[in-house]
Formats: structure tokens, sequence, C-alpha cells
């Protein structure tokens, strides 16, 4: 979702500047565009024209050396940034910035951008800990300079603390935050999200092809977007998205309780797992050896979760999914109806790069009001926008 987002990257005299490399490369895939500016140490570190090469542009460095499409760079640059990020940023710099210290291309740039600026603090552990460190990033911060806390590992100089820069991963789910709009500040938005898994001795369990993508796209969706975020996942290898309350369940009877005790506070809840109707009746304590001739498994319902919710709900929003692979419509809209949920999103799961696994989804999105909106392939992030577009274009006819 960075599209079009425009980015100055500053980059100060750390170890961890290589990295900044990996960062560019992926905001420039996002399809941002990146301005680098290092300071004079951080080219002892990693050379402008590995950054040059990565981000398109020419680097900054010197405030005096007259740029092409930059007259004045540090007046530029602050007003060219929709977000100035310091990745790494050294306990020199914050101590600089904190104390009002402008001296070269990038603290000139800070104190004259009006943009948010996040910085990501990496040094030594010892350095981290120090209170003189400590009071220069609460200070920034209480002025609503943004930060994202180093991570704890081995550092360069073998030390094992806190002190890392933060993972690669962590400063984009950052960058995507910081630019995009609150406009679901307030919500509390509940998704469950991925399969769940019905044992039937300690071993094998009945399941189905979710990964949970659809279900953490809305996660981090809501996230970025401002709302209070809970997500109840079944079983998936995705990382815990962050800033989310995550709750890990496996059957379908834990994802139950575990949706009835968070929905009294949620304003909107999304239902996008892909719950098992039925479980094993029995669970046997120990495995099942195999043996001459068939084997049956007898199954009961599991219970429906989003009909119970359905009855409960007040009026909080409520959003299932349907999976079909025949009558896609009409099925949805049954399920709509039948289990009073406000949205209903029809997967047909018989298209190539729709439904389960894909990091792609094609739904439709059918309201109470009969509106259906065609959502043509795409990837499930911006799937997961137009799912909650729609929720707010409620939220708006309700105040
Ligand atoms: O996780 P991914 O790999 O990204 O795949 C995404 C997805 C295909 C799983 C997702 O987009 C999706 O369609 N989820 C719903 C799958 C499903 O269970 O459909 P359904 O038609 O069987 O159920 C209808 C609704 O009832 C769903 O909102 C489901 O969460 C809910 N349900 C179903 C059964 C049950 N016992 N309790 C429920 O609450």
């Amino acid at each position: 979702m960075l599209k079009g987002k425009k980015i100055v990257l500053g980059i100060t005299g750390g170890i961890a500047a290589y990295k900044a490399a990996e960062l560019t490369r992926e905001c420039v895939k996002r399809e941002a565009s990146v301005r680098v500016i290092m300071t004079k140490n951080a080219a002892e570190f990693i050379t402008p024209l590995t950054l040059q090469t990565l981000s398109g542009h020419p680097v900054f460095m010197d405030m005096y050396v007259p740029m092409r499409d930059f007259e004045m760079a540090h007046i530029s640059l602050a007003e060219f940034a929709d977000a100035v990020v310091i990745a790494p940023a050294t306990a020199n710099v914050i101590g600089k910035i904190a104390s009002g210290l402008a001296d070269d291309l990038l603290t000139t740039t800070v104190m004259a951008t009006k943009a948010p600026v996040l910085i990501c603090p990496a040094m030594n552990t010892n350095m981290y800990g120090n209170i003189i460190v400590k009071e220069n990033i609460n200070k920034l911060s209480a002025s609503g300079y943004l930060f994202i806390e180093p991570a704890f590992g081995e550092l360069a100089c073998r030390a094992e603390g806190y002190g890392r820069l933060a993972e690669i991963p962590d400063i984009m789910e950052e960058i995507e935050s910081v630019l995009t709009d609150k406009d679901l500040m307030g919500e509390n938005i509940l998704v469950t999200a991925g399969p769940t898994r019905e044992p039937f001795d300690p071993v094998r369990f009945i399941t189905n092809y979710s990964s949970g993508k659809m279900g953490y796209a809305l996660a981090i969706a809501g996230k970025r977007r401002g709302a209070n975020v809970t997500l109840i996942s079944g079983p998936s290898a995705l990382p815990v998205p962050r800033g989310v309350k995550h709750i890990s369940v496996s059957t379908a009877v834990e994802m139950r309780d575990a949706v009835m005790e968070n929905m009294e506070t949620a304003s909107v809840i999304i239902k996008a797992a892909a719950v098992a109707d039925y479980r094993p009746q029995v669970r046997m304590n120990t495995k099942i050896k195999k043996r001459e001739g068939e084997l049956a498994v007898r199954l009961e319902r599991n219970p429906d979760i989003i009909a119970e919710v359905g009855k409960k709900k007040g009026n909080r929003i409520l959003v299932g999914f349907a999976v079909e692979t025949e009558n896609l419509m009409e099925n949805a809209r049954t399920k709509l109806r039948e289990k009073n949920m406000d949205i209903i999103v029809a997967n047909d799961v018989t298209q190539e790069g729709a439904g389960f696994a894909y990091d792609t989804n094609i739904v439709k999105i059918i309201g109470t009001d009969g509106n259906i909106e065609d959502v043509p392939l795409m990837d499930k992030m911006e799937a997961a926008d137009r799912i909650l577009n729609r929720i707010k274009n409620i939220i708006e006819q309700r105040s």
C-alpha cells in the first residue's frame, strides 16, 4: 500500500547501516518513491552507490552541494517527505534531534519536516540502556516522534541484549501504518482466521486448506487504519501481526469460546475463519493402530459460531464469508439472511487465485441492502481494505 508514497530514509553510522539496503529495496518493491540521506559516518559502513542503485536516485549527503531537482536539499526533502524514516538511528543522532541540534543534512531535514518521523534505533545494548539515551527517546516520543524498539539478540560487538535494529518486516509494517489514514480509529474489530483442527486421536485431525492469509490481512489492515484488533486464529504458519491482540486456538469449540469471551467489547466481528462443521464424535487417547478392513470415524456437528453471534450481536456489525463451489450468490445470500449478518463476502474457490492459501482473492461483497461489489483478482491486503471500506460505509450510515 506504499504505492506513490514519498519516503525520506535517513541512514546513520552504525553497523546495521547495511540493513538499510534491504529496507530501501522493500520500499521500492512496494512502489514507494525513496530518497536517501546518509550521514558521513553512515558512508563508512555502506557505500552511497549501493543506496543510489537500490533507490534509483542520487544519495544526499552534503548540505552545500547543489542537487538537481532539490535546490535547498534540507527544505526540499523535508517538504517532499510523506514520512521520514531513520534506520539505523544511532544514540548520537537521537541525542542531536532531542537537543534541537541541526548540523547536517539529516538533522536539518528532520527539524524542517512536518511529516511523521519514524526512528529505528540500533546500538550497543549498554548504550541503548543508558539513562541519557532513554531520556532522549522519552522526550522525542512525548513530542510525537515515533520509535520502533530495537530487537533482542546478539549484537555485532558480541554482546547480547536489546540493541539490534528491528527486523525489516516490522519496520515495513510500521511505515505502512504511519502512512495509512486512521479512519477506523475507535472501532474494536474482532477477526477470526485460519482453519480449525478436529482431532480423532493424538496424532491425526480433520482440517481444511485455510492458511489464515485472508483473516490476517483483515487484522493488519484494520490495525493500520487505527482500529483495536483482536485476532482469533486457528493454526497458521503466518507471523503474529504487530500491534494486534492475538489469541491462538485449535478446535472449533475453542474458537467459539474465544469469540464469545471477546465479542462483548467488539463493534465489528469478521468471521474469515474456515471452521470445520463437523468433528469426530470420539477422540481416542492413544494412536489408532492400523488393522485389517475399513475404519469408520463418526462425526458430530460443531457449534455454528456465526449463527450464535448473529443471535446476540445487538448493533455490532457482523461480517461472514461464504466458501462455495456452486450456486455462489444464492448460497451466500441464504447465509447472510439466516445468520443475521450485515455483510457476506462470497468466495468462489473454484476460480484460480481465489480462496484458500493464495496471496490473492476474488470475491463479491454482498450487503443486506442487496448491494453487490465485485472485487476482481487482487492481493488479499487490498481485498481486505475493500471489505473494511464497506464496513466503514455502514458505520457512517449509522452515525
Ligand atoms: O485462510 P486463507 O487461506 O486465506 O483462505 C481464505 C478463506 C477461503 C478461508 C476465507 O476467505 C473464507 O472464505 N472463510 C470462510 C470459510 C467458511 O468456513 O465458509 P462457510 O461457508 O463454511 O462458512 C460461512 C461462515 O460461517 C464463515 O464466516 C465461517 O467463519 C462461519 N462458520 C462456519 C462454520 C461454523 N461451524 N461456524 C462458523 O462460524
